[in-house]
């Protein structure tokens, strides 16, 4: 009996609904990967004091989910700024804002701005342009960003270097075996592609984000740490800081 080949996710629904503030809105994730991490938290902790942003002044965090970095931070003034209402009101310091990122500005100058997993929400063609509005009135950044493929796509590229592997014993094969392997194959290439694609889109370019920050005026530094998850999951993430000169 031949299998039926299912193709898993839409992936195209799947892009558009990453970039929409609505399905934020609803149901997206409102907490990060790396802040999950207590390792990740050390280390987003450490970039942050690397940055010696003076605590006298105010602060402000884009998007900070279920993991708002500033609470615990000692600054006089801050800021949430979040397009997801449910998000707000579960931060119980500071001013709130709703507001999507990308018609947002800050009216005055800030001591330290965090954009902590949020970038990648922002569709690519837009990000320089909201961090660069967000750098106007910023003395110190923080991006966080993760740089790794998701599971769903590892296993789609797993499962179409399988059927590659399978490929090669195809002329030993009775005929309607080696068509239905040749049919996996294109499916399982197809859905790779799909989702390598997406991935790439989703992924923040940091080496652009590096070069527009420094052309405002920041010295900037960016670094790529690899973390082990308490489920073995490895990941990449990029954590920049820029510092006004
Ligand atoms: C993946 S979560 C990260 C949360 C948290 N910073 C952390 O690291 O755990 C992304 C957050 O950004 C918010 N967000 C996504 N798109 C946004 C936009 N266009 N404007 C403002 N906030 C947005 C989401 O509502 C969510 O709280």
């Amino acid at each position: 009996m031949p299998r039926k080949i299912i193709p898993r996710e839409p992936v195209r629904r799947f892009t558009t609904d990453w970039f929409n503030p609505r399905y934020h809105q609803r149901k997206f994730p409102h907490h990060g990967t790396l802040m999950q991490q207590p390792e990740g938290k050390a280390l987003v902790r450490q970039a942050l004091q690397g940055l010696h942003p003076n605590p006298a002044g105010s602060a402000v965090e884009i998007g900070p989910g279920r993991a708002p970095l500033l609470a615990e931070l000692p600054f006089r003034e801050k800021t949430f700024v979040d397009v997801n209402p449910e998000v707000l009101k579960g931060i119980k310091t500071g001013k709130k804002v709703r507001a999507d990122i990308r018609s947002f500005t800050l009216k005055n100058t800030t001591e330290l701005t965090i954009i902590n997993e949020v970038l990648t929400h922002i569709p690519p063609s837009e990000r320089i342009k909201v961090v660069e509005a967000l750098a106007e009135k910023s003395q110190a950044i923080l991006i966080v960003d993760r740089l790794t493929f998701s599971h769903q796509t590892m296993r789609e590229f797993i499962e179409y270097e399988i059927n590659r592997s399978r490929r090669i014993e195809l002329p030993h094969k009775p005929i309607p075996e080696q068509i239905r392997i040749e049919a996996e194959l294109t499916q399982a290439e197809e859905n790779w592609k799909q989702h390598a694609a997406h991935e790439r889109v989703k992924r923040v370019d940091f080496e652009r984000l590096e070069a527009s920050l420094e052309r405002k005026g920041f010295e900037v530094c960016w670094e790529i740490h690899h973390t082990i998850q308490p489920d073995e999951k490895r990941e990449v993430y990029a954590i920049l800081t820029a510092k006004r000169k």
